[in-house]
């Protein structure tokens, strides 16, 4: 009698969500030339990026559309990642606050190791990506937060890989867990790299809202 191979299951996957941004041409050329006015105004701060530019405090407060634009399609990802990873049912809505900052990796910059703290979804937006010289320039690699995984390579199983890259290309939108170790690759090119990266926290529910106590004035009032 054979034996009987009943179900293979993933346990513990981290989903990692590509989107593309419709008419992304003109909304990158916007956030160019924000990036291009921000820099000009601010030195910029120190986090994951080493010979690079952050911008300082939450990019999604600046009053321009295309800024206006892209909160709108990270909504837009964020609802859609909810609708196709989360158990169905009644329950409340979940409702995220974002922020959100702009990287600019000249040659040379890079984004050390790191995970995106007191969140639930982290994720990224390409506004400018050189043609890489090298392999891995300017690569986004996350790395397998399994500890023992690096035993695992003889295996060659893809379930086992302990990392994953990507060269995320102008438009493209990417939503990943944001415990997920990732880092950037040096830029080898004489372009500069530019992304909008953000964090997603989820909110508490919203309190329903209370009934009126309050006797209308008169009976049109009431209609
Ligand atoms: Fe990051």
């Amino acid at each position: 009698m054979p034996l009987t191979l009943r179900n293979i299951e993933l346990l513990f996957a981290s989903p990692l969500l590509h989107f593309t941004v419709p008419e992304s041409a003109a909304l990158n050329r916007d956030l160019l030339a924000l990036g291009d006015a921000l820099r000009d105004d601010s030195q910029g701060i120190q986090r994951s990026n080493r010979n690079g530019w952050h911008s300082e405090g939450d990019i999604f407060e600046e009053d321009v559309p295309a800024i206006y634009t892209l909160r709108q399609w990270v909504d837009v990802a964020l609802e859609a990642a909810m609708d196709k990873l989360s158990a169905k049912g009644d329950g409340p809505k979940p409702r995220f606050s974002v922020e959100g900052w702009m990287n600019i990796n000249p040659q040379g910059g890079f984004n050390a190791p790191h995970t995106h703290p007191d969140c639930h979804w982290a994720g990224v937006y390409y506004v400018a990506q050189p043609e890489p010289k090298g392999r891995n320039g300017g690569m986004l690699e996350f790395l397998d937060p399994r500890p023992e995984l690096h035993d695992y390579k003889g295996l060659r199983v893809k379930a086992f890989q302990a990392s994953r890259t990507l060269r995320g290309q102008p438009g493209e939108l990417y939503l990943f867990p944001a415990y997920l170790l990732h880092w950037v690759y040096p830029n080898e090119t004489e372009e500069e790299r530019v992304s909008i990266a953000f964090n997603a926290k989820l909110l508490p529910p919203e309190a329903p809202a209370e009934a009126s106590t309050e006797a209308p004035a008169t009976k049109e009032a009431a209609a």
